[in-house]
């Protein structure tokens, strides 16, 4: 108990509550007396509601007096086993505070036994374990919805962590690298290097490789001069980078004619990820890295 009251106000708090609880058993005997005054048990009180509604003086039955007593016994015992009189503590011991603690330390030690069991598994491992999965949902949903969409699969300038294109990376290592040191892809702007007929032409090259066109063949020429040391010598990409697969149908900032030429012309570099390893710790950041992975596995 964090509170005591002083001898004098226990006393009295015990005082009171006793006074009352004997006060009850007398009005329980005072009620279950019949007196000689009163009228016979075949006869009414004489009182008559809506001109024919009478009473019968009958006494309380036996069982229903019963239970009174029994809830006074029962409160007795109570009062006896918990605090609830004065400064008395019971002889249960009981207190909040402690039921409260017990319950603390059961919850952390059974999370501490799920934890220890989950340092031992490794990511793809974690991620066919429905209760960790589950745990890395929830801090999904604390702090990455923002950005990644509730659903996982992004928006404009967000990659969807939903599917197989990755562009850091979705080996378990890569994916919590991502997570944990944020990510920054640096895609430099071409306007000054290609001019408006360079960059239209990588573009035509981007969108019908095989056209065979003269503008094509130039724009494939560009292409392999300025892009490869980044995307790959197929285009398919660099996940040290960060930079995309350019042949597949997967686009971050979008794969039409518009969107391909603001990309090459004025670069994109406002593509930041965010570090989050001060922020959330390291078993977490497993199992949330677990969650990610089991959306494409
Ligand atoms: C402020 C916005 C923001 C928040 C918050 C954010 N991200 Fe990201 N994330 C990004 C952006 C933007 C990228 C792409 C970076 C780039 O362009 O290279 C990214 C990239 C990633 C990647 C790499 C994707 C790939 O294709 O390789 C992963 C994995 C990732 N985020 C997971 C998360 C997780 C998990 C969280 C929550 C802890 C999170 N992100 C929170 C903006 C955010
Ligand atoms: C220094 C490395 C680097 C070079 C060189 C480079 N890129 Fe990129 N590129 C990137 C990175 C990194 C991204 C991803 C930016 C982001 O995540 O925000 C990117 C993104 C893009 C995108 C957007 C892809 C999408 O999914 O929306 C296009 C298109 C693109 N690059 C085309 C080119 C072309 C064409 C060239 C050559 C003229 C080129 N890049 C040269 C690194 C590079």
């Amino acid at each position: 108990m964090s509170e005591q009251l002083s001898t004098g106000w226990s006393w009295f708090v015990i005082l009171i509550t006793l006074l009352n609880i004997v006060a009850c058993l007398w009005l329980i005997a005072w009620a279950s007396i019949r007196r000689d005054d009163e009228p016979a048990e075949t006869e009414t009180t004489g009182h008559v509601w809506d001109n024919d509604l009478a009473e019968y003086n009958q006494p309380m039955p036996f069982w229903w007096l019963g239970l009174f007593v029994v809830t006074i016994v029962f409160s007795l015992m109570y009062l006896v086993a918990y605090p609830g009189l004065g400064n008395f503590d019971g002889l249960f011991n009981w207190t909040q505070e402690r039921q409260h603690e017990t319950q603390i330390n059961q919850a952390e030690h059974r999370f501490e036994r799920k934890f220890a069991e989950y340092h031992e598994m490794d990511i793809p491992a974690l991620a066919q374990e429905p209760d960790a999965v589950d745990i890395g949902r929830k801090v999904y949903q604390t702090w990455c919805t923002g950005c990644h969409g509730s659903d996982a699969r992004g928006a404009k300038g967000y990659p969807n962590l939903a599917d197989n294109d990755w562009l850091w990376g979705g080996e378990p290592e890569q994916i919590l690298a991502s997570i944990s040191n944020g990510r920054a892809g640096m895609m430099p702007p071409w306007q000054a290097v290609l001019g408006d007929k360079g960059v239209a032409a990588v573009v035509d090259f981007m969108q019908d490789p095989h056209a065979g066109t003269a503008a094509v063949e130039q724009g494939k020429a560009l292409f392999e001069q300025n892009c490869t040391a980044c995307h790959g010598a197929d285009g398919t990409g660099n996940t040290m980078l960060g930079a995309p697969n350019l042949m597949d149908d997967i686009w971050l900032y979008g794969g039409d004619e518009a969107s391909l030429t603001s990309s090459i012309a004025n670069g994109r570099q406002q593509g930041r990820m965010p570090a989050h390893r001060d922020l959330i710790g390291a078993d977490k950041l497993r199992l949330l890295t677990a969650y990610i992975y089991s959306l494409s596995h």
